[in-house]
């Protein structure tokens, strides 16, 4: 991907050359990306602006990138899946989890990626390889289809836990995983846990995802949520000898990787997580 073809000013000033990125989403008032991504832009000194959007309808959204020539986009919740009808081409990953999470506006083309995947997969392979472990995700949805894909795609046996059973389900068999029912989930044995659903979320912080009782030492146990950094779920596999990776990391790898898609420049990370931890 080419650098964003646009004047660079260590001071970006917004005028009519300015580029405009955003998040879809439905609620987005959550969201950390805008205070992220502004503060890498004026860092690297892109005249870009990034807002947050809670369209009514993804198929007007996508046609609003289009007419206003928005440079590129994030997509959360609960868009992730149907936003795919309305784009133009899709990276073979994208294709294959069945979920977008960012839109490269290239020329009028609009191009579908999953970042979430590879966000979530490489702090995990950082404490050793997934092949022929046990990878229990829980969860079924958007974020939940990144991880099961990419989790599969190491090699990895995968177990999924979800509230809606059938959904659940239909994931697992997608990879020729199994599926345990959320009241068994305290008989689950696995190598690694992802959390992918927003239970523990701020304001429900003392929400658990996942049954203490399963939780033993040497277990990978990772949230996706990221407010607070620290969920109930961390603390108590914390206290039970887990090794934890909590949800900002994730949060920023996708959000560098998105970066790194439209502008063909490396964020600072480093910025990236102390803005998040701060607000
Ligand atoms: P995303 O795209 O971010 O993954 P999503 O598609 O809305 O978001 O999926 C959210 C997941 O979290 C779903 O698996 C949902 O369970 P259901 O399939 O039963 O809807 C799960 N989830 C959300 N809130 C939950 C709650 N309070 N308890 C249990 N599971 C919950």
């Amino acid at each position: 991907m080419k650098p964003v073809d646009r004047p660079v000013s260590s001071h970006p000033e917004f005028d009519t050359n300015t580029a405009l990125y955003c998040v879809l989403g439905r609620p987005v008032s959550h969201s950390k990306s805008p205070v992220i991504h502004n503060a890498a832009f004026r860092k690297a000194g892109v005249n870009a602006v990034y807002l947050a959007f809670e369209p009514s309808s993804i198929e007007q959204a996508v046609k609003a990138i289009r007419c206003f020539a928005i440079q590129g986009a994030s997509v959360t919740i609960p868009f992730k899946e149907t936003v795919m009808a309305h784009l133009d081409w899709m990276a073979p990953l994208a294709q294959q989890i069945g979920a977008v999470n960012t839109i490269v506006n290239d020329n009028g083309v609009l191009k579908g990626y999953n970042t979430d995947c590879r966000a979530a997969i490489d702090p995990i392979l950082s404490y050793g390889g997934l092949k022929n472990k046990w990878v229990c995700v829980v969860g079924a949805g958007g974020a939940a289809r990144a991880v099961v894909h990419g989790a599969s795609n190491e090699g990895a046996k995968i177990i999924v836990t979800n509230r809606t059973r059938e959904k659940g389900r239909r994931l697992a068999q997608e990879v020729g995983g199994q599926f345990v029912a959320s009241e068994n989930a305290a008989d689950i044995h696995a190598d690694v846990v992802i959390n992918t659903t927003s239970v523990g979320m701020f304001p429900d912080s003392d929400a658990i995802s996942f049954p203490e009782k399963a939780l033993r030492p040497g277990m990978v146990v990772m949230d996706v949520v990221y407010t607070p950094v620290v969920t109930r779920l961390l603390k108590s596999a914390s206290a039970r000898g887990c090794i934890v990776i909590d949800g900002a990391a994730m949060f920023i790898a996708q959000a560098a990787a998105q970066f790194r898609l439209w502008t063909g420049l490396n964020p600072d990370i480093e910025l990236m997580r102390h803005t998040i931890v701060k607000i």
